[in-house]
């Protein structure tokens, strides 16, 4: 599977490919104008960032297929290998298909039910993203939606990806994975929490208690 962060912070992704085995960092318009750095400036620390292996995605601002694919074949040209995210409307979906035929990976974005999802996946995108909290805060069930559009894909569409995102709890980001999502991307908050919960800090507490009450020291 795939791990990616939902982030902007350069330093944070830093820190995290460090730890993290991660596949990379995707981006959107509100993630890059929360960090105030123009998209040309951040994309290149980004992929600093994360590393030479690691693959960056970045979404497009035009209304129309054509601005869509002019933006598309922009940001490909300043960074092979990213992978550009087109929303998910007709004219997206314009874009979607032109772009197939150029060569130029693409991600379908702003994904809110299956059968959108599924028309993103048949235009040619290599990645669909379900906004699965964004869904869930509606009032309908995200994760749902994400069961139904993996078995459309494994059915329909195998060539493409499911990148579940838009997540608030591990909880939401694991049950994508159980539904056989192969790729999801975290924000950073929900990223450490599924990491660092006060029951490990306070396990290995008593571990180094006891190693230190028996033995005096803390090495092996
Ligand atoms: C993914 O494509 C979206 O940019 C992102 O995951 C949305 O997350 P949010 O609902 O937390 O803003």
């Amino acid at each position: 599977m795939e791990l990616y962060l939902d982030t902007a912070n350069v330093a944070e992704v830093e820190r995290l490919a460090r730890i993290y085995p991660l596949a990379g960092v995707t981006t959107n318009p509100s993630i890059v104008a929360a960090s105030k750095e123009p998209l040309w400036e951040l994309l290149p620390r980004l992929q600093n960032a994360v590393g030479e292996n690691g693959t960056l995605f970045a979404q497009t601002m035009s209304r129309d297929a054509a601005g869509m694919v002019a933006e598309a074949k922009r940001l490909n040209n300043a960074l092979p290998g990213i992978i550009v995210k087109i929303p998910v409307t007709a004219e997206g979906l314009a874009a979607i298909k032109q772009l197939k035929r150029e060569g130029i990976p693409t991600l379908g974005t702003a994904v809110y039910s299956a059968a959108q999802g599924l028309l993103a996946a048949l235009a040619g995108a290599k990645y669909v993203a379900p906004y699965v909290n964004r869904v869930d805060a509606q009032g309908g069930n995200g994760i749902q939606m994400v069961q139904e559009l993996q078995t459309l894909l494994a059915l329909h569409a195998p060539q493409s990806k499911v990148l579940a995102a838009s997540f608030k709890t591990p909880r939401q980001a694991l049950d994508c994975l159980l539904a056989g999502c192969e790729a999801i991307t975290l924000p950073l908050d929900v990223a450490q929490q599924m990491l660092g919960t006060p029951a490990v800090e306070s396990a290995i507490e008593k571990f180094e208690q006891d190693w230190k009450n028996a033995f005096g020291t803390l090495n092996l």
